[in-house]
């Protein structure tokens, strides 16, 4: 995990603007809301769901970056005091208490952009239509039948009691959508899978994808600001529906666990190429910020 997340941060300095160049507050803004910090578990997926399909590492690098910088724009706009009114993010004072909530707005407005400009400058397929694919499979992802819908439904359904269903639903698209993004655009990288893998291993990507939201949503609970660097406690405070909120904090883990184990069963047919996969599924539902 040391390895990639070192690459990686290599890799996203390499990619974002110079804080030098002009305007240079918006990117000392966009780096520092992209660098030093986060667990980069969507590159970790990334990277894994490459060795899958045998991709080049340089390859993934790009995918990686390009998920990573759509997940830091999403943390930007999720913290401001139009949405969760956060100070906190990464242990750091979030984008727009260090500069301001323009330069924050702007900072996501041009992150996004950036992502797939890196991943349109790059070659990362071996055919130009696949390439494109894989564009489109972020676009998706990150738009409003994905991340940017489930923050949607998340912000709408503040102080109501929702149905299971609806949840999974808004967390499957708030949190999800960039997961599954992350393993399929990593697999992409490489050889191609069979219709019956790839239902496979998009199988395993929205099972993580949804206990990556259950586990925050307990941590929120259950961990301290100390260990998390971001503020614990606020989805109740802010009466936001969670998985805590509606099945209590021990079922909340229990479903965790019920996922990690369908995660690793999606995996079985993979045999060991699968193994880093497989120990991901460990860390996102174990992890203890
Ligand atoms: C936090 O994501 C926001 C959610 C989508 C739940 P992460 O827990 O991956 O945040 P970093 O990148 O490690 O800071
Ligand atoms: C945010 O979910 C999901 C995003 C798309 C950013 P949360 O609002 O629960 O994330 P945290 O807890 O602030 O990191
Ligand atoms: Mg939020
Ligand atoms: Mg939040
Ligand atoms: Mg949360």
């Amino acid at each position: 995990m040391g390895t990639i997340q070192a690459r990686m941060e290599a890799a996203l300095q390499r990619f974002l603007p110079a804080s030098e160049t002009v305007p240079e507050r918006l990117h000392r803004a966009m780096r520092y809301a992209v660098l030093g910090g986060g667990k980069r578990v969507r590159p970790l997926l990334a990277f894994a769901a490459g060795e899958l399909t045998e991709a080049d590492p340089a390859r993934v690098e790009v995918v990686a970056a390009a998920v990573e910088m759509i997940h830091a724009y999403s943390l930007v706009h999720d913290d401001l005091p139009c949405m969760d009114n956060d100070v906190l993010r990464r242990g750091k004072r979030t984008c727009h208490v260090e500069f301001d909530e323009a330069t924050a707005l702007l900072a996501g407005d041009a992150l996004q952009p950036l992502a797939f400009q890196i991943l349109a400058e790059h070659v990362v397929a071996d055919r130009p239509d696949a390439q494109i694919e894989m564009l489109k499979i972020l676009a998706v992802a990150s738009g409003s039948r994905g991340m940017a819908g489930g923050q949607a439904i998340d912000l709408a359904c503040v102080g109501k009691r929702l149905s299971l269903p609806e949840l999974e639903f808004m967390h499957i698209h708030k949190t999800g959508a960039l997961i599954r993004a992350a393993v399929v655009l990593g697999a992409r990288c490489g050889h191609g899978l069979d219709a019956k893998q790839l239902g496979r291993l998009e199988h395993y990507a929205k099972t993580v994808g949804l206990a990556f939201q259950v586990v925050d949503d307990v941590l929120d609970c259950d961990a301290s600001t100390a260990t998390l660097g971001k503020t614990a406690g606020k989805d109740a405070a802010h009466e936001k529906p969670t998985y805590v909120s509606i099945l209590g904090l021990a079922d909340a883990r229990a479903l965790a666990e019920e996922l990690r184990a369908e995660a690793h069963a999606a995996l079985s047919s993979f045999g060991a190429t699968a193994v880093r996969l497989h120990d991901l599924a460990d860390f996102i539902v174990l992890r203890k910020f």
